[in-house]
């Protein structure tokens, strides 16, 4: 017996906010400079820096570009203060915790306190996003 091809309803029109555009965009700005880190360690065969490109690709580029895409799905949350907030902890305690772990990696101890400030701000923009997200992702509205 042959099997009869069926066509299923596809619901191809969903549209997502904007909200998170700005997220993205920086994200893949962010994924620009660590691939080109990467591409530079792997051509110059030292890999001194692998801690700052890891940290560039993983908390620039897949944290921030996934926090965009939530923050799209779920606009209610992309829109709040808490998501301003989040937005500038992230986008302030990056670019300083990425250039002050390079510099401690190449002997700079002196850029010890501007690590951990960053890195306490870096965290403290993840809880703000986890806060944000248990208080707004229940009202979905396109
Ligand atoms: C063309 C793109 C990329 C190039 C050329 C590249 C290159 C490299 C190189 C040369 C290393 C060091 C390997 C070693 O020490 O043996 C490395 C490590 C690593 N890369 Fe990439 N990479 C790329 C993209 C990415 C992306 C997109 C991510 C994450 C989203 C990523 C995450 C990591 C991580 C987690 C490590 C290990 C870091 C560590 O051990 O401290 N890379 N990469």
């Amino acid at each position: 017996m042959q099997a009869t091809q069926q066509t299923i309803p596809v619901q191809l029109t969903t549209r997502f906010s904007s909200t998170g555009a700005i997220w993205i965009k920086l994200g893949v700005l962010y994924l620009l400079v660590g691939v080109g880190l990467g591409i530079m360690m792997g051509a110059s065969e030292d890999f001194t820096l692998r801690p700052v490109h890891a940290h560039i690709n993983l908390l620039g580029w897949a944290t921030m570009a996934l926090a965009g895409l939530t923050y799209a799905v779920f606009p209610e949350a992309g829109r709040s203060k808490l998501a301003q907030i989040h937005f500038w902890l992230a986008n302030v305690s990056l670019p300083v915790m990425a250039v002050s772990l390079a510099l401690i990696l190449t002997g700079t101890r002196q850029a010890l306190p501007a690590l951990v400030i960053s890195e306490m701000l870096a965290a403290l923009g993840i809880i703000t996003f986890a806060i944000n997200l248990f208080l707004n992702l229940g009202n979905r509205q396109a």
